[in-house]
């Protein structure tokens, strides 16, 4: 049963939240996190919410280990769990699935993984070897457990939102997939649970990011070189950001379009923090 008024159900195995999740003809959705939740994540659950009221909303917290290479930010992840089930009862979550590594990969590491394709070894695949294989993998095991209508994702993290879309296409699963746009400071930096590690210098350095996206869109109606060119010009401007890429795709992530949808995405590195962005643009 749900707890009516008092907060979100917590449960911590599998077995916890199968006796958990009423067994219902209602819509149900799902807001997948790794905790260090901030108003980004509450537009999700608002989402999810608006999709399936009555319906019950989970929210999945878990630091995968898997979609982290080494001597990534896998163990100084922040870690707020009070603060993040505060949130999840401020916005009405009716169950937060909070599993610990063993119980998430009960068999230990898993031998069977989904491969993201071609598309999972690029931009921020690139960079982050193996990085897609743990985010599918940990997509599709958490789409198991919890058995939702909808899944709801960020537009923040396009890359993963395009893969989790295809995942789900590719291997007939049932459920939908709802990408919400980016949440974003006053000053236009993209919110993001790794926006702790920066220091007030950082977060200046960081606003490039978006600074460059928003010159590129604006160039949109001339064209897609315009729009790279603008862009770049912002970007040459922040010596102290290491650009890993600054690339315009069509919104499937393949070639970008000469006119019409577009993508443009950014990713770098200020001091020991790597931030990503992304805007849709109409290419003119
Ligand atoms: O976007 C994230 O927070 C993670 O990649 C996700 C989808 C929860 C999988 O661990």
């Amino acid at each position: 049963m749900l707890a009516e008024n008092d907060g979100p159900v917590i449960v911590r195995t599998r077995a916890e939240l199968a006796e958990t999740l009423p067994v219902t003809e209602a819509l149900t959705a799902v807001v997948m996190t790794m905790g260090a939740l901030h108003d980004g994540h509450r537009v999700l659950i608002d989402a999810a919410r608006d999709r399936v009221s009555p319906g019950p909303v989970t929210v999945t917290i878990f630091v995968n280990p898997l979609q982290f290479g080494p001597g990534e930010d896998f163990e100084r992840y922040p870690r707020s769990f009070e603060a993040d089930v505060t949130v999840c009862r401020d916005e009405g979550v009716d169950v937060v699935f909070a599993p610990d590594v063993d119980e998430m990969y009960a068999g230990g590491q898993p031998e069977v993984t989904v491969d993201p394709g071609p598309l999972g070894a690029e931009l921020d695949g690139a960079a982050r070897p193996g990085h897609f294989a743990g985010v599918l993998t940990v997509v599709a095991k958490l789409l198991n457990m919890t058995v939702p209508s909808f899944a709801i994702f960020g537009e923040k993290d396009y890359q993963q939102l395009v893969l989790v879309r295809r995942m789900v296409r590719d291997l007939d699963m049932a459920q939908r997939i709802v990408g919400v746009p980016t949440v974003r400071e006053p000053d236009g930096l993209a919110l993001s649970s790794r926006n702790r590690y920066l220091r007030a210098t950082e977060r200046q350095v960081a606003l490039s990011l978006s600074r460059a996206l928003f010159a590129g869109a604006e160039a949109a109606p001339k064209g897609p070189d315009a729009v790279l060119a603008a862009g770049r010009q912002v970007l040459e401007q922040a010596p102290a950001l290491d650009v890993d890429y600054f690339v315009l795709r069509d919104p499937e992530l393949r070639t970008a379009p000469q006119t019409g949808e577009a993508r443009l995405l950014v990713a770098g590195r200020v001091g020991g923090t790597r931030l990503i962005d992304n805007v849709p643009l109409t290419l003119g």
